[in-house]
């Protein structure tokens, strides 16, 4: 450039060359300069036939870059730069009225503005695809038993659908967090110049409609220097592959022959190159391992935006990789996640047999004495007295006499008996969001309608 006598040594030029990754962006930029140049056709600084060209030129850029054994040069610096090079090889000096009115700080901006736009969509398609898949099996699993943890020790009894529906509404909660990313993303930068805006009345509302922008940024400090729609992304992210690696987790537990709960299809497991019996949950240890890359990425852009001065810096060349790392990574589980639940296989037997376990209902028997007028803390410890008895008698609940029931609270009777019959453990958690199957068949038609939502709401941003 006019001002350097010099050029840039080697060694700077490998910390600050982008194009090793900002070459993802090629797409967008392409489509931002279209509109950009419809902009400038729009208030004459092209004439009819200049746009024309430099349109045509983009394209032919367009089908370049993507054609097979495509190289950049080594000294384009970064994608803006490259696309740049490239237009002037296909229309010459006319290629260079391009950059009227912009800076790369307002296009970088832009284009990363339109990449998290696309991909907070895709987040959501993929999120409404694992949870299509969740609500199937919910539906198909309604009423079958296991048992529900805390401390991933037995606590309570609960229907598999429940269990399932629980990781439905951490994905709904996702896709609206996806759905703030895709808004913030929707504001539109350009236009604000390296900082102070531009010279050139460009109609920003009009390029903005073009590329499918909501709204135009107020303020050009803040339109160069903002990376929120970023973070909002990388948040959403790494909260959904949080919610994911819960659910790996799980499977891999459920699919051991301890528990043996569950096998996941052949399709999903690997084997071992020692061992020929084995058969891995491999996909669902890897949904496990892949979150903590998400949150590290939104990590990373907080820290390099910490304490920054407004407006751009080149610091924020570092915004990319982590969000490129995050789409791929995150997109990447959701796929699975949702094949992965499509050949999954519960075992009804293994889960029934292991809610059966009477101390499942210790709730109950407290709850039965507070029905007799018991307060709930002292009746708490009364089942708990009984619960060491049976421990120590070495007997089960239900085999406790009546007499050694009488020793722990006159209020025990033969309603204690009934209250060990497993089929009301669950039935009785009829209060709204429970496991009993009225308010999970309720739970279902909720969640069907929230999956239609979603579904029809994606649907119309892509259109
Ligand atoms: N490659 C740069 C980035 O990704 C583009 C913007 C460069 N702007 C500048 N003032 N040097 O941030």
């Amino acid at each position: 450039m006019g001002r350097f006598r010099k050029d840039p040594d080697p060694r700077f030029w490998r910390l600050n060359r982008s194009l090793p990754f900002d070459w993802q962006l090629a797409i967008y930029d392409i489509d931002q300069s279209i509109a950009h140049a419809r902009g400038l056709k729009g208030i004459g600084v092209l004439e009819a036939d200049e746009l024309s060209q430099i349109e045509a030129g983009l394209e032919r850029v367009r089908v370049r870059m993507g054609a097979h054994g495509f190289e950049f040069e080594g000294a384009d610096e970064d994608i803006h730069m490259a696309i740049e090079r490239l237009l002037g090889e296909e229309i010459g000096p006319l290629a260079g009225k391009l950059h009227t009115g912009r800076s790369r700080n307002d296009q970088v901006a832009t284009d990363v503005a339109m990449v998290v736009q696309n991909h907070s969509l895709s987040a959501i398609e993929l999120c409404g695809a694992a949870m299509e898949r969740l609500l199937t099996l919910a539906e198909s699993h309604a009423d079958w038993t296991m048992p529900g943890y805390t401390h991933l020790q037995r606590a309570q009894p609960v229907y598999l659908g429940h269990h399932l529906l629980a990781y439905f509404w951490m994905l709904a909660r996702d896709v609206v967090r996806f759905q703030l990313a895709l808004d913030s993303a929707g504001v539109m930068p350009l236009g604000s110049g390296a900082l102070a805006g531009v010279n050139w009345e460009i109609d920003r509302e009009a390029v903005a409609a073009d590329l499918g922008f909501a709204h135009v940024s107020h303020n050009s400090i803040d339109g160069a220097s903002n990376r929120d729609f970023v973070l909002d992304y990388l948040n959403a992210a790494s909260i959904c592959a949080m919610h994911l690696s819960r659910l790996g987790s799980e499977i891999v537990i459920w699919s051991s022959s301890e528990f043996g709960f569950c096998e996941l299809d052949e399709s999903f497991s690997s084997g071992s190159s020692i061992m020929p019996q084995k058969k891995n949950p491999d996909s669902a240890e890897l949904l496990r391992a892949k979150s903590p890359r998400v949150a590290a990425s939104y990590q990373t852009l907080l820290g390099v935006m910490h304490a920054l001065p407004l407006t751009y810096g080149k610091d924020m060349q570092e915004d990319k990789e982590p969000l490129f790392d995050a789409i791929d990574t995150v997109e990447a589980c959701l796929d699975a996640t949702a094949g992965m639940l499509e050949g999954i296989e519960f075992d009804r037997e293994r889960m029934e047999a292991a809610s059966g376990d009477e101390m499942l209902a210790a709730t109950e028997v407290a709850d039965l004495l507070v029905r007799r007028g018991v307060p709930f803390r002292e009746a708490h410890g009364i089942v708990g007295g009984l619960v060491r008895d049976a421990v120590e008698r070495g007997k089960s609940l239900s085999e406790l006499t009546p007499e050694e029931l009488c020793e722990r609270s006159e209020h025990l009777d033969d309603s204690y008996y009934e209250v060990l019959q497993r089929s009301s453990w669950l039935e009785s958690k009829r209060i709204a969001g429970g496991t009993g199957s009225a308010p999970l068949a309720k739970q279902i038609e909720e969640a069907r309608e929230t999956l239609a939502a979603v579904q029809a709401r994606a649907r119309e941003e892509r259109a």
